[in-house]
């Protein structure tokens, strides 16, 4: 599924740079696929994202 449409940038792609450490934060993931750097409206969804996948015990207590 395309996250961003402006970069082209793929949930795939995301979990991948997770996977490879590449991406811990919003920060990471902006300089490594270019996440949120144009229009920005793919921001609030990577940011789910990468909570649940770079850090699943934050993702874990919101559940709570
Ligand atoms: S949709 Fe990602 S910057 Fe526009």
């Amino acid at each position: 599924m395309y996250v961003c449409l402006c970069r082209g940038i793929t949930d795939s792609q995301i979990k991948k740079a997770v996977d490879e450490g590449k991406a811990k934060c919003m920060r990471s993931l902006s300089v490594e696929l270019g996440i949120a750097g144009d229009c920005g409206r793919c921001g609030k969804v990577a940011k789910q994202l990468l909570e649940q996948w770079a850090m699943p015990e934050v993702a874990f207590n919101n559940v709570a």
